[in-house]
């Protein structure tokens, strides 16, 4: 199997970091128009392999015929947030970017699959299937599992329990309308809701919501190492036909009554993509969150297909 990480900044590079550690594929490819910097970085993993002891080559590169014939791509490419700026404020510069990356990496891989990770995600993830011509099923976005390890996280802080043992999940846009869900967030197969008070939960969904506003604030840009591994982990369950059940963000064709665009819903990662999408029973107030969160990320759409860049 042959990923290409496009983009070797601090998300791109960590995706391709981690891959190497779990030494699933044969060879990660790591593509910037920083060529030299894609090299250095490709060859600073590699040269951690004897030290970890993994297999996987890395080879940094600034020219697509590298990338040809790749599996997987994963999309980091474009510029972060700055401190003062919302992931929207990125469109009109990520937005060219991940055109144009999708159309030069459709010229040497026929049917690979996309993840996408840069932002405005949502809208990155619905340019991408524009662009690249593929089945649906084969071009989505990370930022769910990123969002719900945020919420995982905090939790496992409030309640002094090993994050392992806390599922949830997070549905809707990657921004602060994004809708965590109390009600199917378990510790342990022990509803979240018996052990923590509400003021509390409520605090943390609040706190998870802006959770990547967080890490701009206190690093002058957005978050690398939670991001990369949860891009990683979605390649894991492709590599690895694992089926395993994951919030991301998907083409909806009338689930949730969203229809024509992309936003997180739990899906399930196979060796085909997304092999199937999770219909919850929500209750109205979740149902309403959600199509608030569609609102938003709809307008965002709207100023992307103005751009007519696809
Ligand atoms: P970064 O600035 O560290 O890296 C971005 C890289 O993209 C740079 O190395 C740059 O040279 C490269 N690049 C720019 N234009 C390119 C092009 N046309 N072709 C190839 N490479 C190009 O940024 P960072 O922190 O890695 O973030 C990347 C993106 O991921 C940002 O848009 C950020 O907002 C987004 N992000 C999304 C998350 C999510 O949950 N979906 C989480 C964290 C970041
Ligand atoms: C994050 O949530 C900025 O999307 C990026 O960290």
């Amino acid at each position: 199997m042959k990923v290409t990480v496009v983009g070797a900044g601090n998300v791109g590079a960590t995706v391709a970091n981690v891959l190497a550690h779990k030494d699933i594929v044969k060879e990660v490819v790591l593509l910037d128009i920083r060529g030299n910097f894609a090299k250095g970085k490709a060859l600073d993993s590699w040269q951690q392999a004897p030290i970890d002891y993994y297999s996987t080559q890395l080879k940094g590169t600034d020219n697509y015929k590298d990338t040809a014939g790749s599996d997987i791509v994963v999309i980091t490419a474009g510029i972060p947030r700055k401190p003062g700026m919302s992931r929207d404020d990125l469109i009109s510069t990520n937005a060219k970017i991940v055109v144009s990356v999708t159309k030069s990496i459709k010229e040497h891989s026929k049917n690979p699959i996309f993840i996408i990770v840069s932002n405005p995600l949502d809208v990155m993830t619905y340019a991408c299937f524009k662009a690249a011509g593929l089945p649906d099923s084969r071009v989505f976005g990370m930022a769910g599992i990123l969002d719900t390890a945020r919420y995982r996280a905090f939790l496992a802080t409030a309640l002094k329990v090993s994050p392992k043992d806390i599922q949830a999940v997070l549905m809707g846009g990657h921004g602060d309308t994004m809708v965590p869900l109390p009600r199917y967030t378990t510790v342990a197969g022990i509803p979240v809701t018996e052990l923590i008070d509400r003021k509390k939960l409520n605090a943390i969904v609040e706190r998870t919501k802006k959770g990547g506003g967080e890490l701009v604030k206190l690093m002058g840009t957005s978050a690398w190492y939670a991001p990369g591994a949860a891009a990683a982990q979605m390649v894991e369950s492709i590599v690895k036909d694992e089926n395993r059940i994951f919030p991301c963000c998907a083409y909806l064709k009338g689930q949730y009554g969203i229809k024509n665009m992309y936003l997180g819903v739990p899906v399930q990662l196979g060796k085909d993509g997304i092999t199937k999408i999770i219909k919850l029973d929500l209750n109205k107030t979740e149902q309403k969150a959600l199509l608030k969160s569609k609102d938003a990320v709809k307008k965002v759409i709207d100023s992307f297909k103005k751009m007519k860049l696809v």
